[in-house]
């Protein structure tokens, strides 16, 4: 209705039947990386086609906003993937699920769970402390020898999330943990390889090691999941519910009609979806981020410093540090919104679809077209940023040392489909970086080179595997207190 009149068409890349613009992607540059080149060449907005499906890739911060923010609900639509629809059972999550009434009530619902195990309670922070704990003695254990750091990382943030969604806490070596740790993996692995299905749903009838792999997976998820959404059922009291399982089952009561629905309403398969993504997109963002800030820490041993000057002096080392403490910490803030700027795990965001006729800076977009939205090169645009390729916390600083958080700066996207878990994951972050820069540094083992930086894309953008060496600090040679 509100579309500017005179239009030129967005520059695309050339294309042929069936293959779209692929013999033009070569290079086996990964995505984010590839279109802030093709933006050089073409323009920061542009079309191509992958396989079939016309798709704009979105580069500058002026566009992601209007897609975002501005006509966020214009462009709030997904589209539907062959393994996204199977890891959902057809959408029955947030994530992946196309816009609608009822996927608006869902997230809603959703948002308001979050809510209530986090800012204002102290539960959340009870349920990072006791994980940060045995991280610590964990990581500790090593003395001073050299090692991976990821796997004992990414059991922690598992372990918080269990507790959350169905107030399970496990010890380490649980076998069903273990369990969950590890078809987690294989969905994260599997659904990185299965792209190309994804671009070719009719690939579904070959037979497919990776995809029999993923429904394996998915099998094994569901029986747990589906184990603890009937433990839960069983033993739903009124009050306040105790974890998100509690709180979706009585979300739901409320019933579609209620809400002026047609329809079934958020269902079991709704309430066991949704668990199953605060796994899938809760952990393995979140653990990445963590190991990208200790992969900066260990190239940037004065950040480390500092940060640690700075719980020094407003949290001290006769307690650990809690999310009360964070007002009084801003270089740490600083020291995450900059790792996450240099390092989005989520590059391009989740694709977008058009769900009618829109626009883009101008130019005319149609409905179902698919929008890419690379923060990568927001993110690492010089007009942002003064060198954007260097890690500099301070940047997040304003003159009088406040925080400044850039409206360019959007790790968890931004608009109806901003990141339902972004201030969790925020929590999370705070909690897990400071009690660890409170009781231990992080060095590199005797001769090792430093972390290699330039990543690598499966799910996440994450840091090649890299080792550590942790050194306790004074008066926390335990690990907790
Ligand atoms: C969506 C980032 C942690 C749940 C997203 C998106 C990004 C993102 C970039 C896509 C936004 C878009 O498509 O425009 C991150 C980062 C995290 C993190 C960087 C950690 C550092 C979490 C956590 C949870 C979570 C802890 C939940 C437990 C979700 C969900 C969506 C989402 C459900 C889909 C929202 C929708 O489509 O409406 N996240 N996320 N995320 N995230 Fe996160």
């Amino acid at each position: 209705s509100s579309l500017p009149p005179a239009r030129s068409s967005i520059p695309c890349l050339p294309q042929l039947p069936i293959l779209g613009s692929l013999p033009w992607l070569g290079g086996g540059l990964p995505p984010h990386l590839l279109f802030t080149k093709l933006a050089h060449r073409y323009g920061s907005l542009f079309g191509l086609f992958l396989g079939p499906h016309y798709t704009v890739v979105v580069n500058s911060h002026q566009h992601a906003k209007e897609v975002l923010l501005q006509r966020g609900r214009d462009f709030a639509g997904r589209p539907s993937m062959v393994t996204t629809e199977l890891l959902t059972r057809g959408g029955k999550d947030i994530a992946f699920s196309d816009y609608s009434p009822l996927w608006k009530l869902h997230r809603r619902l959703v948002h308001n769970s979050f809510t209530l195990f986090g800012e204002g309670t102290s539960r959340l922070q009870d349920v990072v402390f006791s994980a940060v704990d045995s991280l610590c003695s964990e990581l500790m254990s090593n003395g001073s020898r050299g090692f991976d750091p990821s796997a004992a990382v990414t059991r922690a943030v598992t372990n918080v999330v269990c507790t959350l969604v169905f107030s399970s806490t496990y010890r380490h070596g649980d076998a069903e943990l273990q369990e969950v740790i590890s078809y987690n993996n294989g969905i994260v692995e599997t659904i990185a390889r299965g792209g190309l299905v994804d671009i070719y749903p009719w690939m579904k009838v070959f037979p497919n090691s990776s995809l029999r792999k993923l429904k394996e997976c998915i099998a094994v998820r569901d029986r747990l999941l589906t184990r603890k959404l009937e433990e839960h059922k069983a033993s739903l009291a009124e009050g306040d519910p105790s974890d998100l399982l509690d709180a979706l089952l009585k979300g739901k009561k409320g019933g579609p009609k209620s809400h002026g629905l047609e329809g079934e309403g958020i269902t079991d398969d709704h309430v066991l979806m949704t668990a199953a993504e605060a796994f899938g997109a809760g952990v393995e963002t979140t653990s990445t981020t963590l190991l990208w800030i200790l992969a900066y820490l260990l190239h940037h041993p004065e950040v480390q410093q500092r940060v640690q000057k700075e719980l020094d002096e407003n949290v001290g080392a006769d307690r650990a540090a809690n999310l009360s403490d964070r007002g009084h910490l801003p270089y740490l803030d600083c020291v995450i919104n900059e790792g996450m700027r240099i390092r989005p795990v989520s590059p391009v965001l989740i694709p977008h679809t058009a769900m009618t006729d829109s626009s883009i800076g101008g130019h005319a977009v149609r409905r179902g077209t698919r929008v890419l939205v690379n923060m990568w090169s927001i993110h690492h645009d010089p007009q942002n940023w003064d060198k954007p390729d260097l890690f500099q916390p301070e940047r997040f600083l304003d003159d009088q040392g406040n925080r400044a958080t850039p409206s360019c700066f959007m790790p968890f996207g931004a608009g109806p489909r901003v990141c339902v878990g972004e201030s969790l994951a925020r929590m999370e972050l705070f909690l897990f970086l400071s009690s660890l820069l409170q009781r231990m540094s992080f060095r590199l083992p005797e001769g090792a080179p430093p972390p290699n930086l330039q990543g690598r894309l499966g799910v996440v953008l994450q840091p090649m595997p890299y080792e550590v060496v942790v050194i306790p600090r004074p008066g926390w040679e335990g690990g907790a207190r």
